[in-house]
This record gives C-alpha cells, structure tokens and sequence, in this order.
C-alpha cells in the first residue's frame, strides 16, 4: 500500500486519493476549495434517481410569483436556475455562492439563459458567502436546496432568519435540508442497486465521489464544527422566526433530509 502525508500531516492511501476516495477530513476553512472540487462532477449526480426525486419535489413545491424576484441561495452551477424561474414565472433571479468553481459555471448557465431569453429576463450571480452577508431583496421567493445542512456551527438558523428578513410578506421560503441522526451513506447502501440500474455509467464515477464528501460532512458533523438540525426542531424554528404555513413539501435521499416550504 502507497501512502502520502497530506498538507496537515495525515497519511492518506495513494490509490484511495486518485481515485478520489479520500477520507481526510475537511476544515472549516477550506470548505470553499471543498465545494471548488465538488463542481467538477455536481453535474453527472444530477441524473441520478434519488437526486433527480429529489429536484421533482422541490421544483414542484415552487408558487408562482410572476414579475417577481427570486433567490437562489448557495445556487451550485445554477442548475436549476431555468427551471425556477419557469415555475415561478419570476424575471429576475439572483444566484449566490461562494464556490469560485462553481461560480464560474453558473455564470455561464445565466449567460446561456439570458440569450436565449433576452432583456425579458435578468440572471445575476454574486459571490456571497451566506455564513457573513446577503443579498439584498426583497425576494418574493427563496430557494436553498441541500445549502442550510452544509454551513458551519448552526447557520443553518442564519438561512432561516435572513430569509425572513428579507422576503417580502406572503413571500416564500423554500429549503431542503439534511437532519440529524440518519446517516444518507447507510441508506444509500440499501437503495444502491436501484440508484445504479438507473443511472447512466457515466455518473458512476460521481456517486462514488458524493459518498466520499457525504463521509468528509459526516465527519465535520461528528467533531460538532456542523450542526445538522432535528426534524422538529428545524419546522419549530422557522415558526418562531415568525413564518407561517410552515410545510414538509417531502422526503430526501430515503428520509435523511426534507423539503420544507414556509409562507412570510
Ligand atoms: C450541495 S451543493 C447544492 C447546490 C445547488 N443548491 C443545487 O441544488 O444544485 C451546496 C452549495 O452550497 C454552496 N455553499 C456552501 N456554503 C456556502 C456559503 N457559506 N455561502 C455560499 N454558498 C455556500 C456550495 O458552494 C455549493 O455550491
């Protein structure tokens, strides 16, 4: 077995890092540079059922909000950024991460969709770490799709809070959020079978890599420096924010996550 010292001195298998199975640990304050190298294969998951689930709900759960503003919070490669502003029917959209990587490809996604779609429409997409700022609003809708669960300490309160102060009222707060307590690569174990029959070969190299960043999260879970929330917990707190119609739209990923929709 060939082994590296990596740069915080942990030894870790040569075969296991090439094939991109590592099982270091990230820090808190490496996580951009984390999602950086997430980027490169987010898209091929997409394909895959529980994902592909998993994107039908939350789309589904979008109210329309014609003319209106909407944001797409830690908006990845801004994959979805067509589909919600055809369900929402909203004409400007604002997409934020703080991924460079990720970044670099949502806005390249705007700019397909702005010329395609024209003056009509306006696709903007900021660097905004969410855990220090926020755009500015107000929103008729905002969107976090697997954001909240992945933010240090318990941020995922942040998303909640600043959500309500910047959506404008009878607007809507839509998230889907990993919980406490399940792990997603034991249940993905007994779905693997599935998963794989209905997914192209070429994602076959993303699912293996999802699973080694589901372990890195699951370890900055288990050392405290991320703060997944309880099912119950997570509805009460949008309620004592002051959201109203507080929803499990679904489940994700077999019961390790939901999708919630709260009315301002
Ligand atoms: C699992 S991906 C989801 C991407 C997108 N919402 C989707 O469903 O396709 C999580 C995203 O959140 C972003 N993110 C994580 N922490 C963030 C932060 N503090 N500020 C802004 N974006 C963040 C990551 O860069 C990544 O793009």
């Amino acid at each position: 077995m060939i082994n590296m010292i990596n740069k915080r001195g942990e030894k870790m298998n040569l075969k296991k890092l090439l094939l991109g199975l590592t099982d270091g640990a990230v820090s808190l304050d490496e996580l951009p540079q984390f999602w950086d190298e997430y980027a490169q294969f987010y898209e091929r998951l997409q394909v895959v059922p529980s994902y592909r689930d998993l994107s039908a709900l939350l789309l589904d759960a979008l109210f329309p909000c014609p003319g209106g503003l909407v944001h797409d919070g830690g908006c990845g490669v801004g994959y979805y950024f067509a589909d919600i502003l055809d369900r929402t029917q909203a004409v400007k959209l604002i997409g934020t991460d703080f991924s460079p990587e990720m970044l670099k490809r949502a806005r390249h996604s705007a700019n397909k969709l702005s010329q395609e779609c024209g003056a009509a429409l306006m696709v903007e997409v900021k660097h905004i770490d969410l855990v220090q700022d926020w755009p500015r609003g107000p929103f008729d809708a905002q969107i976090f799709q697997l954001v909240a669960n992945f933010l240090p300490g318990t941020n995922w309160k942040r998303i909640i809070d600043q959500s309500y102060r910047t959506t404008k009222p009878d607007g809507y707060l839509y998230t889907t959020t990993m919980l406490a307590g399940l792990s997603v690569q034991e249940l993905a174990k007994k779905h693997i079978l599935h998963e794989a029959l209905g997914s192209p070969l070429a994602s076959y190299p993303a699912m293996l890599k999802a699973r080694n960043t589901m372990k890195r999260f699951n370890k900055l879970a288990s050392n405290g420096h991320i703060t997944q929330p309880c099912k119950q917990e997570y509805i009460a707190y949008h309620r004592q924010v002051g959201f109203q119609e507080v929803e499990v739209i679904g489940e994700a990923f077999w019961g390790a996550g939901i999708v919630v929709r709260a009315r301002r």
